[in-house]
């Protein structure tokens, strides 16, 4: 199955939204109005057809190109998009509801945030793929790639199961390196072409129209030492 994207006009959607909104909840002493809620348990039957929980998760989903082939090819498989920019959330649920795709659901939040909504050990795969690099110091604490991420994903996810990572920033690459190292939950290696079974992202599509290289990474949860 195609998507036809003209039925779908993409909104004007700036690269970032509000800065609070990157900034986690616990920080505020009051929430304001404009944040994603911040969830704590989820009715999946509100989200996906069959009502069961999601096995792969896309960690700043974007404008959903990947999620959605990643759905439509992989229909066994409840895929979760998160995404802090609320009109791409709008745009990704039309497509879900006009081309009635069951197993793909998309929810504004901050995953800056816990993911306490997602069970633990239920994820067979992860996705995080080119995260905004925040290159400036003073910004770099709105990288959601952080130990309370990790320690979420490492909960979540399955043993064996698999955190995919791409990125066109090699600083990043070493960021998101230097964290994982920190957990020691994971194994990191970079990925060859060949063991690289996925859709493109729609900064993947850039990148490679730009000519610009980026990184592939495969991160597996190591099995809990006894
Ligand atoms: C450069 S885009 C990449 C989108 C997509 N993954 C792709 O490869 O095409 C990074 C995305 O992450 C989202 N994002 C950044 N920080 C986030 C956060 N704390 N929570 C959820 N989404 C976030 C941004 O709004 C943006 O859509």
């Amino acid at each position: 199955m195609q998507i036809d994207y003209k039925k779908y006009p993409t909104p004007r959607m700036r690269h970032h939204t509000a800065s609070n909104l990157y900034v986690p909840y616990e920080n505020f002493k009051v929430l304001p109005n404009y944040y994603p809620p911040v969830q704590t348990e989820l009715d999946w039957s509100l989200y996906f057809a069959n009502g069961k929980p999601p096995q792969a998760l896309d960690i700043g989903c974007g404008r959903g190109g990947f999620l959605l082939e990643y759905a439509m090819l992989n229909s066994e498989t409840n895929v979760f998009g998160l995404e802090v920019r609320k009109q791409a959330v709008d745009w990704i649920d039309e497509i879900i509801i006009g081309e009635a795709i069951k197993n793909a659901a998309v929810m504004w939040y901050n995953s800056s945030n816990k993911l306490q909504f997602i069970q633990s050990e239920s994820l067979h795969s992860a996705f995080y793929f080119f995260p905004d690099p925040w290159h400036k110091q003073k910004h770099r604490k709105r990288r959601a790639f952080n130990q309370t991420l990790l320690r979420e994903l490492y909960r979540t996810l399955c043993t064996n199961a698999t955190l995919y990572l791409m990125t066109d920033v090699p600083e990043v690459d070493s960021y998101q390196q230097e964290m994982l190292s920190l957990h020691d939950g994971f194994d990191f290696k970079y990925a060859t072409d060949d063991e690289w079974n996925l859709p493109r992202t729609d900064h993947e599509n850039f990148s490679l129209k730009k000519g610009i290289p980026y990184i592939r990474a495969i991160v597996r949860k190591k099995a809990k030492s006894i």
